[in-house]
């Protein structure tokens, strides 16, 4: 009976949640103040993580940029600043290797402070069918896409469940919900993304940690240049571009859990409510970063 009980539960809930996040696309949720927050973005100096910078700078964040390419970063950090940011921060930090995060971001703490969104951001892609890309690639990718998430968080996730406050926020891809052909590799490492930063949220809503939220995002394709020379059978690549289309604006694929302990997780919505269910956002464009700044 109960299990009876449950499950036209999860059904009823399901088709709330649809019905809500489709009020949604038009009634948005209130976003929250961000200002004085310290945003570390790795993968910042191109991209879209050039384009989340340039829109958290001009909500009033202290910028902390990452990445591999020195003069990329510097151009993000120039364009950060003319977006309004009064400090930005940027290190050369290759996130796929274990000991140099955790050398670079004992630096950020003493240096600007303890980082209290984190956008784990950066990220590779092989674009060989699988049998065609070779072994270091493929460790390279699963290392960049997956395994730094787990490196950084180490890195900061004390301090904001210490203070009961912050957000991670994951850039995974629509790649790490559904199997593409010829990006094996690819979406493998974003499907373990999502299901690292899905599992870490609920384990910090089990644990009573509610201050630190979890936003996991799921782009489509985005002409950063990232996945040159990719077609679809339907519509081209977004344009990586701040502008805003209401169209564009973001869509929400509910993602009921089927557990009353994971139902207390939601990005989006207030954390222990009764009515929840985890959603992934998917942002059909950059437009819509920075994500996290929902009000919930
Ligand atoms: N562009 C798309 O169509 C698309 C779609 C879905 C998801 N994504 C994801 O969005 C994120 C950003 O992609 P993008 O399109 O802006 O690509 P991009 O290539 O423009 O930017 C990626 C950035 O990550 C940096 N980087 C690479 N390896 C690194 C490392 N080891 N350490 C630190 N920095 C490193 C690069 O130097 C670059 O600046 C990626 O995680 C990507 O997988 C992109």
């Amino acid at each position: 009976m109960n299990f009876l009980l449950e499950t036209i539960q999860v059904l009823l809930l399901s088709i709330w949640y649809n019905v809500e996040s489709f009020i949604h696309l038009f009634i948005p949720i209130k976003k929250k103040n961000i200002a004085g927050e310290v945003v570390l973005i790795s993968g910042s100096g191109s991209g879209i993580g050039r384009l989340m910078a340039q829109e958290f700078a001009a909500l009033g964040t202290v910028l902390v940029l990452w990445d591999i390419n020195q003069e990329g970063m510097k151009e993000t950090a120039r364009l950060a600043k003319q977006s309004g940011a009064s400090r930005v921060h940027y290190y050369l930090c290759d996130c796929s290797d274990k000991n140099e995060v955790y050398r670079v971001a004992d630096q950020v703490k003493r240096e600007v402070g303890d980082v209290s969104i984190l956008v784990n951001n950066a990220g590779i892609v092989t674009g060989k069918k699988f049998m065609d890309a070779p072994d270091s690639l493929i460790e390279k990718t699963v290392e960049v896409n997956t395994m730094a998430h787990f490196w950084t968080y180490k890195a900061f996730l004390p301090a904001m469940i210490a203070n009961n406050h912050g957000h991670l926020v994951s850039i995974a891809s629509s790649a790490g919900l559904i199997g593409v052909n010829g990006l094996a590799d690819y979406c493998a490492s974003k499907f373990a993304a999502v299901g690292f930063a899905e599992s870490v949220g609920l384990e910090l809503v089990a644990t009573g940690k509610d201050g630190v939220k979890t936003t996991i995002v799921c782009p489509y394709f985005i002409n950063t240049g990232m996945f040159d020379g990719c077609q679809t059978k339907s519509s081209p690549p977004a344009p990586a571009s701040p502008a805003v289309l209401p169209w564009q604006y973001h869509f929400l694929s509910p993602k009921p859990f089927n557990s009353k302990h994971s139902l207390s997780m939601c990005p989006l919505h207030t954390i222990n409510s009764p009515k929840c269910c985890g959603y992934v956002l998917q942002a059909p464009v950059t437009v819509h970063l920075p994500l996290p700044v929902y009000q919930y």
